[in-house]
């Protein structure tokens, strides 16, 4: 039976990662971008050379409901049913409260949580109608720490994914549909670069992180396939795993 698999966000980054991991499986894949076509289609081709059965490429702004709506009608014309959700697409936003403007936080929240709610409530027909489900999202150790390289508004996006995420599974497990997380510390995209961009910063990074390391896209892949693989964690349901290499603060 074919597998499938949607990613938001899978045009850089952590989705990248991901779409090129469920690639090597086999995987019938949809990946979106916002802005980048060219890129995203870069991204489809390569994941078919990897191994992917077919790999499309479609836009989507995740805040924008028209857009998602589209994008669920989009689905299902390729897709009967899904196997593997990821929401992955997200923005950063590194003010605190007192810099923070009502219409920042709005953007943040909109495109990060109430994106998360409105992917997965439109596609959650062709999850139901599939013979295995699995959604897995992208939370961050700042929802979860509230450490101040990250922002206000995006802490609590952030863990508000958490608790969207426990409430789901318990809803969905009726369906035999899982629900993780992942909740990364810093992991080497453009989301961070500003952070990663010289050897002094790279060590900085490296020393937050007990384990000296700097995360990787394909670190955090590996965790998400762990999460979305009913062979590997069928047990495993409303969980958030710390892709963090020891840092807990
Ligand atoms: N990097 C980290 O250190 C880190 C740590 C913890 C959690 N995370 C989370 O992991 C996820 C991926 O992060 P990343 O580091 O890979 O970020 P990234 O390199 O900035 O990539 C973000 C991705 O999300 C897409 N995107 C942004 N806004 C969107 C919108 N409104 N609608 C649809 N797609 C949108 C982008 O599309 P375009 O290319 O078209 O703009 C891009 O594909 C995010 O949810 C992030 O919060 C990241």
């Amino acid at each position: 039976m074919e597998k499938t698999l949607v990613v938001t966000g899978g045009s850089r980054g952590i989705g990248r990662a991901i779409v090129y991991r469920f690639a090597r499986e086999g995987y019938n894949i949809i990946l979106t971008y916002r802005s980048n076509r060219e890129t995203a289609q870069q991204v489809a081709e390569k994941a078919q050379e990897l191994g992917a059965r077919q790999a499309i490429a479609i836009q989507l702004d995740v805040g924008d409901p028209k857009s998602v709506e589209m994008f669920a009608r989009q689905v299902s014309e390729h897709f009967d049913y899904l196997n593997v959700l990821v929401n992955n697409a997200g923005i950063l936003q590194t003010h605190g409260i007192i810099e923070t403007s009502l219409e920042e936080w709005e953007t943040t929240l909109r495109v990060n949580l109430t994106g998360v709610f409105h992917v997965t409530k439109t596609l959650l027909p062709l999850l139901i109608r599939a013979p295995w489900a699995s959604i897995v999202n992208l939370a961050s150790i700042a929802g979860v720490t509230g450490n101040v390289v990250a922002g206000i508004a995006y802490s609590a996006s952030k863990a508000g994914v958490v608790g969207f995420t426990k409430r789901l599974a318990t809803e969905l497990a009726k369906y035999g549909i899982r629900v993780n997380a992942v909740a990364p510390s810093f992991v080497e995209t453009d989301m961070v670069r500003e952070y990663l961009d010289t050897p002094e910063k790279r060590e900085k990074v490296k020393r937050l992180h007990p384990l000296g390391i700097i995360i990787s896209p394909e670190d955090v892949a590996e965790a998400v396939y762990f999460l979305a693989d009913p062979g590997l964690s069928r047990a495993i349901t409303g969980h958030v795993l710390h892709v963090n290499a020891g840092r807990y603060t």
